[in-house]
């Protein structure tokens, strides 16, 4: 959606850095969101309630199709990618790009296959990188990005601890599983006038 304040996001935009692509998400993707929305931790925190509502089957379609329209709905829909293969290792979203001005709402997995190399800390370093620059320089012009997972994600946590997303505080009971369990939530941020991510080595 264009933005007085950001580029327009339905341009496709491709980030590469630290050793990593993230591209617009693409429907030859579904092998790969097929295997990821398999994965239990996948499903029960970063799938959403409509992957979970819809039949096992069903699961990577209905994923796959609402990040396939996202880039026009205000979403930044990326997969992250292996450069030597093209092949979706991860997903990274920006959403909710300046429903409050200035701002964005970051989410993530990684496939099973391809945890323990830091790829979402590398992932998320790119993506502020990119949403902090300026439209001139083809950015979305962002001040502030915030994400928050259920306390004991502690994978979660230090990957956005990794990436320069400070811990801002605890969000009480805000994620909510399909069956009415509750979870306590770290909020953390980043800011375009905060230091960089740490080392990723
Ligand atoms: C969370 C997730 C994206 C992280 O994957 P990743 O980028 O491969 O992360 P890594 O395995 O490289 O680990 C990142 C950091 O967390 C640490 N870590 C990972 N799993 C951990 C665990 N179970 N306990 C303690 N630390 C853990 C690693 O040591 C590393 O720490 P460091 O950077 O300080 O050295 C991945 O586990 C996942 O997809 N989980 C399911 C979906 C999900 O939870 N998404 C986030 C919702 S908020």
């Amino acid at each position: 959606m264009a933005s007085p304040r950001g580029a327009d996001l339905t341009a496709p935009t491709i980030l590469r850095a630290h050793g990593l692509v993230l591209r617009p998400v693409v429907a030859s993707d579904e092998p790969a969101v097929a295997r990821a929305m398999t994965d239990g931790e996948v499903l029960q925190w970063a799938a959403g309630m409509a992957v979970l509502d819809a039949p096992p089957k069903d699961r990577a379609t209905v994923w796959l199709s609402a990040r396939l329209t996202a880039w026009s709905t205000g979403t930044a829909a990326f997969a992250v990618t292996d450069p030597a293969d093209d092949v979706m290792i991860g997903y990274l979203g920006l959403r909710d790009v300046h429903r409050v001005p200035d701002q964005a709402v970051a989410g993530y997995w990684v496939t099973p296959a391809a945890r323990g190399r830091k790829v979402t800390a590398r992932a998320l370093d790119a993506a502020a990188d990119w949403a902090f620059s300026p439209a001139y320089a083809g950015g979305l012009g962002l001040h502030r990005i915030v994400l928050d997972h259920v306390l004991h994600n502690v994978g979660s946590c230090r990957a956005a601890l990794r990436a320069g997303f400070a811990e801002e505080g605890v969000m009480r009971e805000a994620f909510v599983e399909p069956n009415g369990k509750r979870h306590d939530c770290h909020l953390h941020a980043r800011l375009a006038t905060d230091p960089s991510a740490r080392p990723f080595d």
